[in-house]
């Protein structure tokens, strides 16, 4: 095991800038990324003017994608502002994906560092500097690299995230995941616990569990049996100082019984999932190969409902999937209008290189695609203000984080992730207490502290 957050710091003091884009798996690898340099004498600044830079990238859409090439054209000119002297390393899922196809269109890289090799960095920035060469390393390992990374550094704030499952093995037909991130791998729960507690040290008073689909997270449990997830967050909740757990993003084909009773039973979890659709057609699920149907994820939903009656939805959608009809896109406007979701994100189909439906003949149109998105954003978007609207006159605890954008606000987060704003009050960061929603704005809820909170 390489252990190098002990590792004394002799280095000279260099800078580090680290862009991310893509999921909050990305983000919390960006922090781990972080981890890795320390010991090196690297400290984060928040230019790009740095001796190091690191782009951390997300392959799931072509545009996703193109934000790599615009960016570097921009840090090209600032390495050359430099004389040279800046090292530019290309990290996440279009490393993975395009490897040495990058060093090809921009030749002013030097490293190229795929998703499962972030431990191997000091080495890697080693050969750089030895060779004065591009180097290039996206190989799967054949061990987690979880098992060889630093310990996290622990001081993420009030509201933390830990990452308990990479990779996927599902391989939806418009999907680059299980490509750029490999096999599923879950952590060990000894691990997670450990790294929970650090967050707890550190501060963390929520944590999300993050996984590119975590609730198929079946890890070796403390007592070395298999656990679910429904176990390993009933474990989580027996930490004092956690007063908040989640878990993101789950699919809905491992929405396992035990993890629905656990809606039920753990109190620290919160009334709100993440659990991505797609589409609210049976042909168009079976042709992304989501394997399951929308009777699955109805009756998800209800039992949810049944079990917490307070739990709130979000959701992912692709329009225009290949072969997707009228009827199949009325289906999907059908399932939201049915389910009201509190918060979701629509895409249009984006064709990816090496997935199965961007060779599929039946494409649809680009103009025809963006039709639907409209059409479907505009009802999401009502319901999420809905959603919000309702809020009002509600009471419920609030993680409170720091300070709000105007003198005398605190703000925080309401167990949907709203943020929370409340007007004169002094609040120390990482607290909870209960409000009263007073008023709703499209993006926050204003409240009020409850009486007898003041008076406490
Ligand atoms: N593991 C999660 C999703 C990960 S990707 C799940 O299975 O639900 C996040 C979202 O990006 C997906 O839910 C999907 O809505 C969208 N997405 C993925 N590939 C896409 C593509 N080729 N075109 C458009 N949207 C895509
Ligand atoms: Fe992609 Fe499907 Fe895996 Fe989600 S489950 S990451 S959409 S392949
Ligand atoms: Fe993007 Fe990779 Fe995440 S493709 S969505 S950064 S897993």
């Amino acid at each position: 095991m390489t252990k190098t957050s002990e590792t004394p710091i002799a280095q000279p003091l260099r800078t580090l800038h680290i862009m991310t884009w893509g999921c909050q798996m990305n983000a919390y690898d960006s922090g781990r990324m972080a981890d890795v340099l320390r010991p090196l004498g690297y400290r984060q600044v928040a230019t790009p003017d740095a001796d190091m830079v690191i782009l951390n990238t997300c392959h799931i859409r072509e545009r996703a994608a193109e934000k790599l090439f615009s960016e570097l054209g921009r840090l090209r000119a600032v390495k050359d502002a430099r004389g040279g002297a800046m090292m530019i390393a290309v990290a996440g899922c279009v490393a993975q994906a395009e490897g040495a196809e990058i060093f090809v269109r921009a030749p002013y890289v030097d490293l190229v560092v795929g998703s499962q090799a972030y431990h191997k960095l000091p080495e890697l920035i080693a050969a750089v500097e030895a060779k004065r060469a591009a180097v290039i390393d996206t190989d799967f390992s054949a061990a987690p690299k979880f098992d060889f990374l630093p310990e996290a550094q622990a001081s993420q704030g009030p509201i933390a995230n830990l990452a308990v499952q990479e990779g996927c093995d599902k391989f939806c037909t418009f999907c680059v995941v299980p490509y750029t991130r490999g096999v599923e791998q879950s952590r060990p729960a000894a691990a997670i616990i450990a790294e929970a507690r650090r967050l707890v040290a550190g501060g963390a008073r929520e944590i999300a569990l993050l996984g590119q689909n975590v609730n198929a997270w079946h890890g070796e449990g403390l007592d070395g049996r298999d656990w679910s997830l429904a176990r390993l967050l009933a474990e989580l909740a027996g930490i004092h100082d956690i007063a908040r757990l989640r878990y993101t993003t789950s699919h809905p084909r491992d929405m396992g019984d035990d993890l629905i009773a656990a809606h039920r039973t753990n109190e620290k979890l919160m009334p709100f999932l993440h659990l991505p659709v797609q589409s609210g057609s049976d042909s168009v699920l079976r042709a992304m190969n989501r394997r399951h149907g929308i009777d699955r994820f109805r009756r998800i939903v209800a039992d949810l409902r049944a079990a917490r009656h307070d739990i709130a939805f979000s959701s992912d959608f692709i329009v225009g999937f290949p072969g997707e009809t009228d009827a199949d896109f009325d289906a999907t406007m059908r399932l939201v209008r049915e389910t009201e979701f509190a918060l979701a994100y629509s895409f249009v189909y984006s064709r990816r290189p090496g997935t199965p439906a961007a060779d599929a003949p039946d494409q649809v149109p680009e103009s025809l695609k963006h039709s639907r998105l409209l059409e479907l954003q505009a009802v999401l978007r009502d319901q999420q203000h809905a959603f919000n609207r309702a809020q009002v006159g509600r009471r419920f605890d609030v993680l409170f984080t720091g300070t709000g954008r105007h003198p005398g606000q605190i703000a925080g987060r309401s167990p949907y992730l709203q943020p929370v704003v409340v007007d004169n009050a002094d609040l120390a960061p990482g607290t909870v207490h209960t409000v009263t929603i007073v008023a709703a704005n499209p993006n926050s809820l204003m409240a009020t502290l409850n009486q007898e909170q003041i008076a406490a």
